[in-house]
Parts: structure tokens; C-alpha cells; sequence
């Protein structure tokens, strides 16, 4: 074999790997977060936080400073820190009066806390598909999907890229909902002018380790909503010990938790958040030179960025035109890892088919909320519900992580330069399965 044949040889079929080291770590932490942490650790005062009708009912220094440059940063009334997005989920759900069996709306294609918030109050989550373009909640699924029972939707904004807004609050006139946005994945990404998550009547963002700002764990709502804001507050910490001082009393969801986030991690987050800008356009930079140097790959989808939108790439979405390639995913992600692409995802997430929705066991072993009488009707999870989620997942999406890695212009050259080969020997991976067929 001549040696040019050699190099340019798929890794997976025997040939050299193009990318030989490791990427460096995504590491979002430097010295003002030290510092910072070291001085919460100094003054000995951890968390602020009183579960009694008192001043420090709203938490301490930290927490306050932390909320109040969230609110300025995204252009928002309120900013309520919570101990995770998990959290601050289920506190936006009660805070909204969702009642046991509402029917809420939520997108399949996400972690699975968008939709267990909706189950935590004994309500219905109901799965709308998605758009393959953006992979958010597509607006006519939703609307097809809604019922006399329907409350509200939750809509994410998955991968740094905003769901159509525009659409779902046209929906949410119309029929009356409300609606969450779940942009634990798009901190800095803009809508039409305004930040993704601030559109919606609460919207949340997660900071949890592999986020592009976090404080270890932790997470934020956004509302511009005085009375949102405050129930979240007392969801956050033991509502129903301070309900009762409060000169109006409304016990609706008014049952608390320990959501609350400690000063170590609001001091972090202050620092974090100054960064916020820097940490989404490096991102940005790193998707736009994939997208130029995996420009013309037949087959390949890169992501789509709608008119008005930026995207803060928590994912590099990919989407392969299986027929084209006439190849599975499978072989051509087996190619691309053997070349040394790392952080690199086959589908996502279809959250309808996990088995608590499947078999309709969540609350006990009876199949509570679904069988009990608050839940009107036989809401549908089978497979077929979400068909374009379900196609992506099972055989088209592929998605390099953008917060894995910290990469340099180098390690993106290599990405490229691994997917070009991958994609220069499609017919020498064609080739290999003939030649496995008729073994
Ligand atoms: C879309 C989405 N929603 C919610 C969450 C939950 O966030 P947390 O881990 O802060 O609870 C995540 C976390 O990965 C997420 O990606």
C-alpha cells in the first residue's frame, strides 16, 4: 500500500487517528471566583438563609448581590436563586397555581426535570413534538396537543438555541396558558432583542457543573412578575411555616422545600456571570469555524440559526440525511470517534418512552397521579407520539458538547479535519460493510 493511501486511511478501518491528545477540560473557574469563595468561607456565614418570617427569610448577602445582578444582567424585575434548575422548576410550576391533573405541555427532547416539575405537583405532563430544525417544541404540536385541561407549556430552549417564542405566547393567549421557559441551556442566546428565558411569564436557568457559567450546582428563575417572584421565594423555603404572616393568604401550592442556594455558591455566581459574555461568544466563535470547515459535507445539517436568534452552542447540533449517506449513524459516529472526535452524541433524549412514563408508575406502585380521578383522560406516551423527536433520536441527531471541552484553534482544526476524512472515505466505510455482508 503507497503511503498516501495510508494517510488518508479511515482510523476505523485500520488507518492513523487524526486527533492523538485530549482536549483540555472546559475549566470556567479563575481567581475572582477563588477569591471570592474564600471570603464567603472567611467570614464563617455559609448560608443566610432563615425558614421564618424574618429579614433573612430572603437569604444573605451573597444571595442578594447574586439576584440583583442576574435581574440587571438579563433585564428582568426578578431574580430568584435556587439550588438547582430541578428545583426552580418545580417552585415556577407551583408558583403558577398548577393544580393536580392541569395537563402541562413540555418538549420530549430534554433533561428529565423539564418534565418531572409538571409531575411533582401531581399534574399531567403531555409531550409535544419538536421542530427539527432547532429541535425546540414545534407551536403545531403544541397547539394540536392542547385540551380543555391544558395550563401552561414548558418550553426549552435546548442546545442554546431559543424555542419560538413568538408562537407559543400567540398560543398562550389564545387558549389561556402560561408559560415556563427552560433555558438552562441558553444563558446569553437572544430572541428577537431579549434573552432567551426572559419571555416567558417565568423562565430558569441552570448552573450545575456542566453549564457555560455554574457554581457547582445552582440554578435561577426570572420573572417580571411580582407575585411569581414571591411564591417561588416561599416554595424555596418552607412555605407553608411563613404563608400564614403574610397579610394576604393564598395557600394554593403554598407547600415549601429546601431550594435554597448557599453565599459560597451566589459569591461564584457573581463572578461567573461577569464572564457569561466571554465564555457564550468563545462558543460561538468555535461553532462558527466547525460550521465553515464542515461546509459542503453531503448529508450533514449544521445548526440552524433562526432570523433574530443567537445561539450559545451548549450543543453543536448535527442532523445526518441518512438516505444521502446510505449509511447508519451508528458507522459513521464509530468512524468519527476512532478518528479521536470526543464529546460527540448520538440523539438525545425522548422522554416520553422512559419507563415511568411507559408504565405510568410514579407516585407508589398504583400508578398515581395517571390513576387516580384528577387525571380526565388516557394521555398517550407510545411510541409514535412524537415522531420527528423520535427519528432524530433513534436515527439521524448527532451533537458535539461545546461545555466538555475548552478547544483551541488546533484542537477545532483537527475536528474538522477528522470529520473531512471521515466523510473523503464514505465510500471505503460503504465499501467494508459489502465486504462484511458477503463474508
Ligand atoms: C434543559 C435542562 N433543563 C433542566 C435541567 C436541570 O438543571 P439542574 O441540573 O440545575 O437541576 C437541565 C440540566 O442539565 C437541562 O439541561
Amino acid at each position: 500500500m503507497n503511503n498516501s493511501k495510508q494517510a488518508g486511511q479511515l482510523a476505523v478501518l485500520g488507518g492513523a487517528k487524526t486527533i492523538n491528545t485530549p482536549f483540555k477540560l472546559y475549566h470556567a473557574m479563575g481567581q475572582e471566583e477563588k477569591q471570592a469563595a474564600i471570603a464567603v468561607l472567611e467570614s464563617g456565614v455559609l448560608s443566610q438563609f432563615l425558614g421564618a418570617w424574618h429579614a433573612d427569610f430572603y437569604g444573605g448577602s451573597k444571595v442578594q448581590q447574586f439576584e440583583h445582578d442576574w435581574a440587571n444582567f438579563f433585564k428582568v424585575k426578578h431574580a430568584v436563586s435556587v439550588n438547582s434548575l430541578t428545583s426552580g422548576l418545580i417552585a415556577a410550576v407551583g408558583a403558577l397555581g398548577i393544580a393536580p391533573g392541569d395537563e402541562v405541555i413540555v418538549s420530549p427532547w430534554t433533561m428529565c426535570a423539564s418534565a418531572t416539575a409538571i409531575l411533582h405537583w401531581n399534574a399531567i405532563p403531555v409531550f409535544a413534538d419538536i421542530e427539527a430544525a432547532t429541535f425546540n417544541l414545534d407551536p403545531q404540536s403544541v397547539e394540536a396537543n392542547i385540551t380543555p385541561h391544558t395550563k401552561a407549556i414548558i418550553a426549552i430552549d435546548i442546545f442554546g438555541h431559543a424555542a419560538d417564542m413568538q408562537a407559543l405566547l400567540a398560543l398562550a393567549v389564545k387558549y389561556d396558558l402560561k408559560i415556563i421557559s427552560d433555558a438552562a441551556q441558553a444563558p446569553g442566546a437572544y430572541y428577537h432583542n431579549k434573552y432567551a428565558g426572559t419571555l416567558a411569564h417565568i423562565g430558569g436557568f441552570s448552573l450545575n457543573y456542566h453549564k457555560h457559567i455554574h457554581t457547582g450546582e445552582g440554578g435561577v428563575m426570572v420573572t417580571d412578575d411580582d407575585i411569581y417572584a414571591e411564591r417561588m421565594r416561599l416554595i424555596r423555603n418552607h412555605a407553608e411555616a411563613v404563608v400564614g404572616q403574610k397579610a394576604e393568604i393564598n395557600l394554593v401550592n403554598m407547600l415549601g422545600y429546601n431550594f435554597r442556594l448557599g453565599e459560597m455558591e451566589c459569591a461564584i455566581g457573581v463572578e461567573q456571570l461577569k464572564k457569561l459574555p466571554h465564555l457564550v461568544a468563545r462558543r460561538q466563535a468555535v461553532a462558527m469555524q466547525l460550521h465553515q470547515g464542515l461546509h459542503g459535507l453531503l448529508g450533514l445539517q449544521r445548526p440552524v440559526v433562526k432570523h433574530d436568534c443567537t445561539h450559545a452552542y451548549y450543543v453543536y447540533p448535527m442532523v445526518l440525511n441518512l438516505e444521502l449517506l446510505g449509511l447508519s449513524r451508528q458507522i459513521i459516529y464509530d468512524a468519527l470517534v476512532a478518528e479521536g472526535v470526543a464529546g460527540l452524541m448520538q440523539g438525545y433524549v425522548n422522554l416520553h418512552l422512559l419507563p415511568m412514563y411507559q408504565q405510568k408508575i410514579a407516585y407508589g406502585a398504583q400508578g398515581f397521579p395517571w390513576s387516580a380521578d384528577i387525571c380526565r383522560r388516557d394521555v398517550d406516551y407510545g411510541k409514535g407520539i412524537c415522531p420527528v423527536a423520535e427519528q432524530l433520536h433513534d436515527q439521524s441527531f448527532l451533537g458535539l458538547q461545546m461545555c466538555l471541552y475548552e478547544l483551541t484553534d488546533t484542537d477545532i482544526a483537527l475536528l474538522i479535519a477528522a470529520f473531512q476524512k471521515v466523510w473523503a472515505g464514505l465510500d471505503s466505510l460503504r465499501a467494508s460493510l459489502v465486504f462484511q455482508e458477503d463474508k
